[in-house]
């Protein structure tokens, strides 16, 4: 996987983000659409920036005040939001429905989370790292590819202090997760939108390349599953639950 230097704020050029955006959108569905779709992205952005919206944003920092940490979705500067447009745009999982789903994988596996490895592919600033660590997790490991929001995780890393924490092995990678070769452990692998399409594919075939090469079993939290075709058409998953809000998958 190649991956960033974290030291450079950003390596991440803007122009050529927008340009493969562009073109890859073009090729899909046309040049015009492509356009229309940039200029309402980047109508929305405008709207986005206004002091209005950026104070309805901290209604995500309640996390943040609780542990002393920068997680929230609104202390992101206009490159790093622009870059969103072309990549995901960042926002950290809420913790009630964080809970919720591991919750949900266990009641459904009876899974011991100590042979897990928990891997959070588009960690943004870091934390469903922090919120996996009150599960007694083998190890836990995120990859994003923003370097401003992986430094803003290696800083929640150090930082965050919890008396229910269970795991104290935690990584923050900076890199493109699509690329990401998966550890040869049994695998949670937790999905909140990072890719688009493409990007989804490709991370699902390395996951079950890496299933061939290793058999052992992997389950998939998807939260706010908008491409779910791309998991229920793989031979390697089943759906095990889930509600409107996540999915749950087991490898067969
Ligand atoms: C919706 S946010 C989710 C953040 C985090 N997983 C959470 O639930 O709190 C999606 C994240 O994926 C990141 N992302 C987008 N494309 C990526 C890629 N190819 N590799 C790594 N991260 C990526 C974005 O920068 C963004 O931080």
């Amino acid at each position: 996987m190649h991956q960033h230097d974290s030291r450079d704020s950003s390596p991440i050029s803007l122009l050529s983000s927008a340009w493969h955006w562009w073109r890859d959108t073009a090729m899909r569905e046309g040049h015009f659409a492509a356009t229309r779709k940039l200029l309402i992205a980047l109508w929305e952005f405008v709207r986005d920036s206004t002091p209005q919206r950026r104070r309805q944003r901290y209604g995500d920092a309640d996390y943040d005040w609780d542990h002393r940490v920068n997680t929230t979705s609104a202390a992101l500067n206009w490159r790093d939001r622009l870059l969103g447009i072309f990549y995901s745009p960042y926002q950290p999982t809420e913790a009630v429905l964080f809970r919720e789903m591991l919750e949900a994988l266990r009641d459904h596996t009876h899974a011991d989370f100590r042979d897990f490895v928990f891997i959070d592919l588009g960690s943004g600033k870091g934390r469903t790292l922090l919120m996996a660590s009150d599960y007694p997790f083998r190890r836990i490991v995120g990859v994003e590819l923003l370097p401003a929001l992986h430094q803003a995780a290696q800083d929640n890393l150090s930082k965050y202090r919890s008396a229910s924490q269970k795991c104290f092995t935690l990584e923050a990678i900076c890199g493109d997760a699509t690329e990401f070769s998966f550890p040869a452990q049994p695998i949670v692998l937790y999905l909140f939108n990072p890719f688009p399409e493409s990007g989804l594919r490709r991370a699902i075939a390395n996951l079950e390349q890496s299933l061939r090469d290793h058999p052992r079993a992997a389950y998939v939290l998807y939260h706010n599953p908008l491409l779910e075709p791309v998991l229920s058409e793989s031979a390697a998953f089943s759906k095990i639950g889930g509600t409107h809000q996540y999915a749950v998958y087991a490898s067969r």
